[in-house]
């Protein structure tokens, strides 16, 4: 999402202005192109080269430094950025937005720019508590700047409280958020889709169960996917695999768990995705304490409900369903089936019998095969590329 991004960071005064350092790094591996301004106070922190050196660029200092007779820099870097970038942002620098002073630099830039303006505050508790620095965070937020809230926890102060500089992996995911839903553009904004991932686990005893070899990593990829075009995602998922802070997360871990979560988000939805291997069967008796080692063991099973079908019996005409098919031969005849079957949109159908795609590896080779259009194969590439084609078809099916 950071891509092209054209950044401008400007870096108040705060014994936190070395974890902005790390930040930026941060930014710039991910495709960001980051231009730096600090406050005085800043340098006092970390100096101006360090800033220099790893975003390679020169850092403004000061306003009336003009070294590029064609360009008033402070005016320059406001037109250039996509997004403003205030970290650490000081109570002091705070105040003087607020109040919509332009005495430095970095204040000057910030009133000029009409690139939207994400501000991280952090600062001693007491002075975040304080009821001015408290009006003017409201003011900003009324402005439509995004203001974090600080994290909670040891400050340099020697005490605990609120007003520590947040933790990198929250910044750029609230980051994103604010970037997402800066662009009114996106076609999927204002549908909820509901994307179910990973094995289920279907619980013989305390410490037993039959599972699958599904990791999970296709549903997530599509649940990344579907939140980048607009979308309010909610994942149902038996994935331990991370989900970044944006996207709504229900831990699930048995078919019927499953079934029961997606039943009740299905009527709000607009779109289900069910990426989810789920079981067929389940043990009929789930033994309350660890079963015995024995010679012979024969586990009864009963049949799961089939959550694709049952959705695809009481879906409204314009909700949108797909499914997915692994099978290891006969792959499309056995997807146009199921497309019937189960009164789907799409099944999303791939090869399980080859090693390099489909089940618990990074890469896929998928055939999206629907009512409409002619089978069309996806190469194998990463999941997260097939999961960006597959919201494609989504996206195309609204339209
Ligand atoms: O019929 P089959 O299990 O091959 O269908 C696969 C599709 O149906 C997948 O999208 C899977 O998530 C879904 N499914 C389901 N409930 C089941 C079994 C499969 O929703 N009990």
């Amino acid at each position: 999402m950071f891509k092209g991004k054209k950044i401008a960071l400007y870096v108040t005064g705060g014994i936190a202005v070395y974890k902005v350092v790390d930040l930026m790094r941060e930014l710039i591996k991910n495709g960001a192109e980051v231009r730096v301004a600090m406050t005085p106070s800043a340098c006092e922190f970390v100096s101006p080269l360090t800033f220099q050196v790893l975003s390679r660029h020169f850092i403004y200092l000061n306003t009336f430094e003009e070294n590029d007779p064609e360009v008033v820099n402070h005016i320059n870097i406001a037109d250039w950025s996509d997004l403003a970038l205030v970290a650490p942002a000081s109570a002091n620098t705070i105040a003087k937005l607020s109040a919509g002073l332009a005495d430095n630099f970095v204040t000057s830039a910030l009133l000029a720019t009409t690139a939207p303006v994400f501000i991280v505050p952090a600062m001693n508790a007491n002075m975040y508590k304080n009821t001015v620095t408290q009006e003017n965070i409201e003011k900003l937020k009324n402005r439509g700047h995004y203001v974090m809230t600080p994290d909670k926890g040891f400050l340099a102060e020697g005490y605990e409280g609120e007003g520590r500089f947040p933790e990198k992996t929250r910044i750029l995911d609230e980051l994103k958020l604010a970037m997402r839903d800066q662009d009114m553009r996106l076609p999927l904004k204002g549908k909820t889709i509901i994307i179910t991932a990973g094995g289920t686990k279907e619980r013989i005893d305390p410490v037993r169960f039959i599972s699958n070899d599904s990791s999970g990593k296709m549903g997530h990829a599509l649940a990344e996917a579907a939140w980048r075009q607009g979308a309010t995602v909610k994942l149902i998922t038996t994935s331990q695999l991370e989900t970044p802070g944006y996207i709504e997360r229900l831990a699930v871990e048995s078919a019927a768990e499953m079934y029961n979560e997606v039943h009740t988000l299905f009527k709000e939805a607009d779109a289900l995705v069910m990426a989810a291997a789920v079981s067929d069967y389940s043990p009929k008796n789930v033994e309350k304490k660890k079963m015995k080692k024995q010679n012979e063991l024969t586990l009864e099973l009963k049949k799961n409900p089939d959550i694709l079908m049952e959705m695809g019996r009481i879906k409204a005409p314009q909700q949108c369903l797909i499914g997915f098919a692994a099978e290891t031969d006969n792959i499309i005849e056995y997807a146009k089936e199921k497309l019937t079957a189960k009164h789907a949109d799409l099944i999303v159908a791939n090869d399980v019998g080859k090693t390099d795609r489909g089940f618990n590896v990074d890469s896929n080779e998928v055939t999206l095969v629907s009512h409409t259009d002619e089978p069309k194969v996806i190469s194998l590439q990463e999941k997260s590329k097939i999961a960006r084609e597959i919201i494609n078809w989504l996206i195309e099916y609204y339209n």
